[in-house]
């Protein structure tokens, strides 16, 4: 392991929905004083940009055409992070039903990737003192020299009742079924698809709480750290 991990430690967390991963992702970041970064919220609000301008989602030729117009900045403080698109803050829009339902078709367009991708590189390594990331395939394609990888894990009910209660009067089979769908999506998709890295460390968070969870990640951390010495 490299000197850097003491400087400028970065660490993927990755898995399917709802499994704890931008909750876990911010609780590290803060523990550690480190940046946070959420991918998702990135593929979400190119969706977002898409859907705004009329661009015809299930055209993947129009979606690539478009990829490289909408100007997208992530603000990386794990206490409060901002999404903005051409300067608007679209944190609340990039949550709706109808973005989720369409975000998995926008992210498997190869443009699109690439577009989203550069900007997830050029933020890690801009991000004084060490980041987390947390995304669907941190740790195999965007950051693969992280020094840490997670990848989280829950059964589908715990993470469709995670989502559910969320999501203000949301039905959990209806929730359980769209995740299924995306996550099958996520999972199918050719360009880098949800997936585990083959050195990252497995944690299912079904019968975990929140703060067992970060425990165990921050204390693999610090491990690593320790190692580093
Ligand atoms: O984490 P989330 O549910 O907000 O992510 C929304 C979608 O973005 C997810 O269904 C797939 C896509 N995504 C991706 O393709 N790659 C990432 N690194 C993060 C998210």
């Amino acid at each position: 392991m490299s000197d850097t991990v003491e400087s400028a430690v970065i660490v993927a967390i990755d898995g399917p929905a709802g499994t704890g991963k931008s909750s876990t992702s911010k609780a590290v970041a803060a523990a550690l004083g480190l940046r946070y970064l959420d991918t998702g919220a990135q593929y979400r609000a190119i969706t977002w940009w898409m859907i705004t301008n009329g661009v015809d989602t299930a055209d993947p030729a129009a979606i690539a055409t478009a990829s490289d117009k909408p100007a997208i900045v992530s603000g990386t403080d794990p206490a409060g992070p901002t999404i903005t698109v051409d300067g608007e803050d679209v944190s609340a829009p990039i949550r709706t039903s109808e973005v989720s339902a369409q975000v998995s078709a926008v992210s498997a367009v190869p443009d699109v990737r690439t577009r989203i991708t550069g900007l997830q590189r050029a933020i890690a390594a801009a991000a004084e003192g060490g980041i987390v990331v947390e995304g669907r395939d941190i740790g195999t394609t965007v950051l693969p020299d992280a020094h840490l990888k997670i990848f989280l894990t829950a059964s589908p009910e715990a993470r469709a009742a995670r989502r559910a209660g969320e999501l203000a009067g949301a039905d959990v089979e209806a929730t359980r079924q769209a995740l299924v769908k995306r996550d099958a999506a996520d999972s199918g998709r050719a360009t880098s698809p949800l997936a585990m890295a083959a050195d990252a460390v497995e944690v299912d968070t079904t019968e975990l709480t929140l703060q067992q969870v970060v425990e165990r990640v921050v204390a693999l951390v610090e491990e690593r750290r320790a190692a580093a010495r």
